[in-house]
């Protein structure tokens, strides 16, 4: 496999995302400026399930990727030899879905004879937010949380991630989707509940915040039992219930865990920027509040912008770019692991 050229020139990489449910291609030059960011969203075809299936989602990804990537190509105004490097999602994610962008990305980099990067794709949403502030330099705390996983992380340099907490159960997201399915609203949930929240009371329910005083992992499938208990209730009781109220006060409870467990780490680690990363960080409360809380203890809070919170490709290409000054390269039997761990 071909090595980097370490002659300064300007670095194009390819990203490509198919964890989940978002067949996604991005040319990134340089680790910062995007010439061309395409998502296929498969969201409207999961939305009628409530959910992603999966056997869908793998054959919706074969039937896109490749255009996906010719038209990242193309809006690039770049020839596909002109790139440096393949990045691609190998995990976690849904493990049919993953093979599609893992195949794509391999064919493509060995008939190329580029280099391949296997990307974390947790590691991926952290590192959008290199292309929000671009003086962010670990180290850092990120706090993860997705549709599958809720972590607390010191990203110590840009290939070393500490592990400090994460979910115990249920992940932040996951809580969100749950929830606005047992409601009747469409799914993914976030933003219908946050969407929702806006006209309920955050305080009119008073809902558990799990393991506030214990270290720094999370649990939220207490807070989901307990306001599916409740809407389960008072649906039996004949009580009318106020959605509005219920989505406010559940999105209060779930994100006070998050932003104290937040600032604990802050000032347990003295560091003073804290990055939000995955689909959940598009929680316009979330981010109010851990900035405010941040603020508070000297801290600031990055985050990406709303098309660079939920899965992309740009992200891919981000890490990838990084891995690829590293020469962190995959080599050609590289998997999919849909348990990839962070660090
Ligand atoms: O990172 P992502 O796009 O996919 C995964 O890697 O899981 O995250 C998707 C998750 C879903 O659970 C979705 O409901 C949640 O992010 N989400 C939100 C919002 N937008 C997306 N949760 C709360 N508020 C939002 N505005
Ligand atoms: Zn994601």
């Amino acid at each position: 496999m071909n090595k980097p050229e370490t002659k300064s020139k300007d670095v194009y990489i390819l990203g490509i995302e198919s964890s989940c449910d978002e067949t996604a291609a991005a040319v990134l030059k340089n680790g910062q400026v995007v010439l061309a960011n395409i998502i296929s969203s498969q969201v409207p075809i999961h939305r009628k399930f409530g959910g992603v299936v999966p056997e869908i989602a793998s054959r919706k990804h074969i039937e896109n990727i490749m255009p996906v990537i010719d038209e990242a190509i193309k809006q690039a105004k770049i020839t596909k030899k002109d790139l440096d490097a393949v990045a691609v999602t190998y995990g976690p994610g849904l493990v049919g879905a993953l093979l599609v962008g893992l195949s794509a990305a391999k064919a493509l980099a060995f008939a190329l004879d580029k280099p391949l990067i296997g990307v974390n794709h947790l590691e991926g949403h952290v590192f959008a937010n290199f292309l929000v502030d671009p003086t962010l330099k670990p180290p850092f705390l990120a706090l993860v949380v997705s549709g599958g996983h809720t972590a607390l992380l010191i990203v110590k340099d840009y290939a070393t991630f500490e592990l400090l907490g994460q979910t115990r159960d249920d992940a932040a997201g996951e809580a969100f989707d749950k929830i606005a399915r047992v409601m009747g609203l469409q799914y993914p949930g976030g933003p219908e509940i946050e969407a929702l929240a806006e006209h309920g009371n955050p305080a009119a329910m008073d809902f558990p915040r799990a393991m506030l005083s214990n270290g720094y992992d999370f649990s939220f499938s207490g807070l989901k039992s307990a306001v599916i208990n409740y809407l389960h209730n008072e649906k039996q009781a004949g009580r009318e219930i106020n959605k509005a109220d219920v989505a406010a006060s559940f999105q209060e409870a779930a994100i006070d865990v998050l932003v104290k467990k937040s600032v604990h780490a802050l000032v347990q680690t003295g560091l003073k920027k804290i990055v939000l990363a995955g689909g959940v960080s598009a929680n316009l409360v979330l981010q109010k509040e851990l900035a405010a809380a941040a603020q508070k203890v000297g801290a600031e809070l990055v985050h990406p912008e709303p098309l660079l919170c939920t899965d992309n490709a740009v992200m891919i290409a981000c890490r990838g770019y990084y891995q690829f000054l590293e020469q962190d390269f995959a080599k050609w039997d590289l998997n999919a692991v849909p348990n990839l761990k962070l660090g």
